[in-house]
């Protein structure tokens, strides 16, 4: 059997770049993992930022994506329980996200893709990628009834996350890996309680806490812990009295925990981002800290530069663009690492309870402070939050 570019996984990068690709007349077919449930309910990232939602408009995607997404407004930032909003759209020009949870997303681009006929097969384990450094690489895997097959096509997208089978297909001597330990732990706990009016972060001595959007009648929390405790055995009144006084609001609405997880802060790279005929999409290449919310942001980024390539490629024969695709997605991801670290830092007390501990918080202050009082400041901060356009 063969395809044009053999996709491995449909999270957002797979499926973003199916689409891209399908609305372009490339030819491709999805291998994934788990089942079509599995994938459909996966909720992590919460926010498409403005120049993910172009990706979609300039592929005529935006009606079937974006439909009834509510436009990012403004974002409330408390400090020792004192409120104060930053327009963050106004300042970067106008250029909006989108608050859609990643399941919507998902499920929006699943049937994009499946309705107008795309080749999408769920439970396809054991897969393998052969000849990534020839012309005619080639990608075996046992499909959902078990037969064992083969897939032969031109190129290869992983886009199967950090634990993925791509990036482990590339020989090491081949790799440069980058990873950074924040030293700080996330508490994150899904709730049926109201969604903010707006996204909330809280800063204070008793440590950072955010609560966010996951539809109307839910919410996404956040609570850093010290490492070395597990927040997990913490009891439900526990949590809602931490969030009470980190977000100081002692009549927060509560709501039946639904989900909840440990986060640790961790960044990795990798260079470079692709080897051969396989490019490494999304999570596979690069994991980012939820500060700033760009993980699945960068994952479409990646997406885009990857399509924009292929089809350059296969209508002109002309593969530069393929041959920059490690540049042109690294360039974006170290800056939002930068961005992310740097936020992280604004935040927490940086992470550091050394001697160097209150220098440092008083540093994080006048940071925070800066967005309030410096409009060049403030602008430099909405333009990464809205999604900064290196290759314009
Ligand atoms: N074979 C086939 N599929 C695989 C394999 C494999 N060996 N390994 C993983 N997968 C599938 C997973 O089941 C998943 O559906 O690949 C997909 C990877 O999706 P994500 O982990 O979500 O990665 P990505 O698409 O890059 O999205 C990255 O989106 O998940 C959010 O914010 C989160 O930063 C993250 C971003």
């Amino acid at each position: 059997e063969t395809t044009t570019v053999a996709i491995i996984g449909a999270g957002p990068a797979g499926l973003t770049l199916a689409n891209l690709l399908q609305r372009s007349g490339i030819d491709c077919v999805v291998l994934e993992a788990r089942s079509r449930t599995y994938v459909e309910r996966r909720q992590r990232a919460g926010i498409l930022d403005n120049a993910a939602g172009q990706i979609f408009a300039e592929y005529g995607l935006a009606d079937r994506v974006l439909a009834n997404a509510p436009l990012e407004q403004l974002l409330e930032i408390r400090y020792q329980g004192e409120p104060r909003f930053l327009d963050v759209p106004g300042l970067a020009g106008g250029r909006a996200g989108h608050l859609v949870p990643q399941q919507l997303l998902v499920q929006r681009l699943l049937a994009a893709f499946t309705e107008d006929g795309g080749d999408l097969r769920f439970e396809s384990l054991d897969v393998t990628l052969h000849d990534l450094d020839s012309e005619r690489p080639w990608v075996t895997y046992r499909d959902a009834a078990g037969s064992e097959r083969e897939l032969r096509c031109s190129y290869v997208a992983g886009c199967d996350g950090f634990h993925g089978v791509s990036r482990r297909s590339i020989p090491e001597a081949a790799l440069t890996t980058y990873t950074f330990e924040h030293g700080i732990g996330w508490f994150t706990v899904l709730a049926d309680a109201p969604a903010p009016r707006y996204p909330l972060m809280g800063i204070s001595q008793h440590g950072f806490a955010a609560q966010f959007a996951r539809g109307p009648a839910a919410s996404r929390f956040y609570l850093q812990y010290r490492t070395g405790v597990d927040p997990r055995q913490w009891p439900d009144e526990y949590i809602w009295q931490q969030l009470r006084l980190r977000l100081g609001d002692d009549r927060l609405p509560t709501g039946p925990v639904t989900e909840r997880d440990v986060v640790e802060m961790r960044s990795f790279v990798v260079d470079p981002m692709a080897y051969g005929r396989l490019f490494l999409v999304g999570d596979a290449a690069h994991i980012i800290t939820p500060m700033g919310a760009k993980g699945m942001n960068l994952a479409l980024a990646d997406a885009q530069v990857l399509a924009r390539a292929v089809i350059t490629a296969e209508r002109d024969g002309d593969d530069a663009d393929l041959r920059a695709y490690t540049d042109v997605c690294l360039r974006r991801t170290w800056n939002y690492q930068e961005f992310s670290r740097w936020f992280t830092e604004m935040v927490h007390d940086a992470g550091d309870d050394s001697a160097s501990g209150p220098f440092r918080r008083q540093l994080a202050k006048a940071r925070l402070d800066r967005l309030f009082t410096s409009p060049p400041a403030a602008a430099a901060f909405a333009d990464l939050m809205a999604g900064t356009q290196f290759d314009a």
